[in-house]
């Protein structure tokens, strides 16, 4: 809900207060109603959502925004404060509409301090040929102490971090102003490893019953450090494996066999995933934070779905009783939806505003990996390569395998004789290095044919930037030291429209 604020106060008072409404004058602030946490999602070219943690309940969380940082004249609010029994937190969101587009304001979540004024620049219109560049990067998870850092626990992560080296979070934060929003395609903190790292020896004590403890400790530590990065650009999430596993369950220590029963509760069935964030699914007619898209400028964005709801019969790479027993979902309403949702959306693109066209999913079928617990999703391939191929879309962001490995533009395993020189098949690139607990796996070696590139000592992300309609390059970035360790420029040989963008005063 959104209302000019000194608005809706005269007419409160005019109207002798039926409003349930609390303006920020009425309302207690307490420690426990302090902002953290704060992070952005697109909501349209006109909206976006504006998401914060809070130790106590909100009864109608709102934010104050406008153009100028010392007027934030405006006022919009929301009835959404959710959390789950293990949550130190809750989760507020409040959805701005009525926003100009590729604008920026300033904004100040509800109790928010004078350090608490953020900025936020919304979605350039659909059909804008502006140039810009955008951050992409899997499994990301939780840096420092706890997390990714310069030791390991006995048998702990691979690749520690070198003594000197940025991690990516500080990469990203050095080259904030190159990039408009930050994508996670799936397994996002890493919280779920709390038992192994125990089990490693890596924390100091190893009891169980603290596990949910440990487990929201470890989400709250991966949230407030990647703060400065969400608060301030759109942070788009789709789900991964580890956003609802119990891996952990599989873990024997000392001869005990832990399963499933250990699991917190925000651990399974992406409980914490579905209450922390809130992606544009409303907007794009597909299903929570699992699958949508959206539109930014010259390209439209597509998150899939890799870990539940795939096909007849909700098949699901971890289906119950796997080893993973990540025994999640369904989550749309009938076995085939996001199939029938992506081929709608896809036919729906006008590749006259949108020209450029590009899907992230998390579990990858392009790869050169071992297929230990479905890593390489056969079964995802099947449902979405001929979706994918039939309505040209340019590039397939995949992750969950922990390096960095640039393919050929690929349809059914066969390479595509044009390369990135106007090919008719999607290009296939797995960006799954920015770093977390457990270091960087290894590709498996040889690499399959279709690999042009591959990188797995290095932590890094994808820069992706979208020149104009014909020109998209993509760079891998060093997280050390912010070099790039491998670019290339896909090339589309089509008609760029620009006048019509001209026409309506887009430049
Ligand atoms: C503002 O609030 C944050 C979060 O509660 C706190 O860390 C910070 O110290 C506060 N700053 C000021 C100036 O009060
Ligand atoms: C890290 O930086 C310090 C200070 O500049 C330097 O003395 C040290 O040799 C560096 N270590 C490595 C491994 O590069
Ligand atoms: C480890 O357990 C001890 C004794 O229960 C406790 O005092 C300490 O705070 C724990 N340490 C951590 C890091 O959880
Ligand atoms: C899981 O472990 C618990 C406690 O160790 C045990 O009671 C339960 O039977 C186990 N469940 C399965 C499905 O193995
Ligand atoms: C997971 O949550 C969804 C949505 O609430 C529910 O429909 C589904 O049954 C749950 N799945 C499991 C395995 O608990
Ligand atoms: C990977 O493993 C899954 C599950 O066993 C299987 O369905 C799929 O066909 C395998 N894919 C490849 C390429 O081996
Ligand atoms: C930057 O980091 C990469 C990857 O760690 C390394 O290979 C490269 O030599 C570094 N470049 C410079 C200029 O330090
Ligand atoms: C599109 O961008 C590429 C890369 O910057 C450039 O080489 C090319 O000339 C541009 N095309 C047009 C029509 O401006
Ligand atoms: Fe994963």
């Amino acid at each position: 809900m959104v209302r000019d604020w000194t608005k809706s106060m005269l007419v409160a008072t005019a109207a002798c207060a039926v409003t349930a409404v609390a303006s920020p004058t009425e309302f207690r602030c307490t420690e426990d109603t302090a902002p953290m946490q704060a992070r952005l999602a697109y909501s349209g070219d006109n909206g976006m959502t504006v998401s914060w943690n809070t130790y106590s309940k909100l009864q109608q969380p709102h934010v104050r925004y406008g153009r100028n940082p010392h007027a934030l004249s405006h006022l919009a609010d929301s009835d959404v404060s959710v959390t789950y029994p293990t949550s130190t937190t809750y989760n507020n969101h409040v959805k701005i509409t009525g926003l100009e587009p590729n604008t920026m304001y300033y904004y100040q979540p509800q109790c928010g301090n004078s350090t608490q004024i953020y900025t936020m620049k919304t979605a350039r219109v659909p059909g804008d040929k502006t140039p810009f560049t955008i951050a992409v990067g899997g499994d990301l998870g939780l840096m420092g102490p706890e997390g990714l850092t310069t030791t390991t626990g006995p048998n702990g992560g691979t690749a520690p971090l070198g003594p000197n080296d940025s991690t990516t979070l500080q990469s990203l934060q050095s080259m904030e102003s190159e990039w408009e929003f930050y994508w996670h395609p799936g397994d996002i903190a890493y919280a779920d490893y709390w038992l192994k790292e125990e089990a490693q020896g890596f924390l100091p004590n190893f009891t169980v019953s603290d596990g949910p403890a440990l487990y929201e400790s470890l989400l709250n530590q991966f949230y407030d450090e990647m703060t400065p990065l969400t608060a301030n650009r759109p942070y788009m999430v789709g789900p991964g494996n580890h956003d609802s596993n119990c891996d952990n369950g599989g873990t024997s220590v000392n001869g005990v066999a832990y399963n499933v029963s250990i699991c917190p509760m925000g651990q399974t069935n992406f409980t914490g995933f579905r209450n922390h964030y809130r992606m544009p699914s409303d907007v794009s007619g597909g299903v929570g934070n699992f699958w949508y898209s959206f539109d930014h400028g010259m390209t439209h964005f597509i998150q899939l779905n890799t870990e539940t709801d795939i096909g007849d019969g909700f098949l699901a790479p971890d289906a119950p009783g796997s080893s993973e027993g990540m025994n999640s979902g369904p989550f749309g309403s009938y076995p085939n939806e996001q199939i029938d949702w992506l081929k709608k959306d896809l036919e729906s693109v006008d590749r006259k505003k949108t020209p450029w066209v590009i899907a992230a999913v998390h579990r990858p079928w392009y790869v050169s990996a071992n297929n230990i617990s479905s890593t390489i999703c056969t079964i995802c391939k099947d449902v979405f390569e001929p979706l994918l191929v039939e309505h040209n879309v340019d590039l397939v962001i995949q992750a969950h395998n922990h390096f960095y490995e640039r393919n050929q533009p690929l349809n059914d395993y066969v390479i595509d004789p044009a390369g990135l020189n106007n090919p008719t098949s999607p290009w296939y690139i797995t960006t799954a290095a920015p770093g977390h607990y457990s270091g960087l796996d290894k590709y498996l070696s040889p690499l399959k044919p279709y690999v042009v590139y591959a990188e797995d000592t290095a932590y890094g992300w994808s820069k992706i930037t979208f020149h104009n309609c014909t020109h998209m390059t993509h760079d891998f970035v060093s997280s050390s030291n912010n070099t790039i360790l491998d670019t290339a420029t896909l090339y589309k040989d089509r008609k760029c429209n620009s006048e019509n963008a001209q026409h309506h005063g887009w430049f």
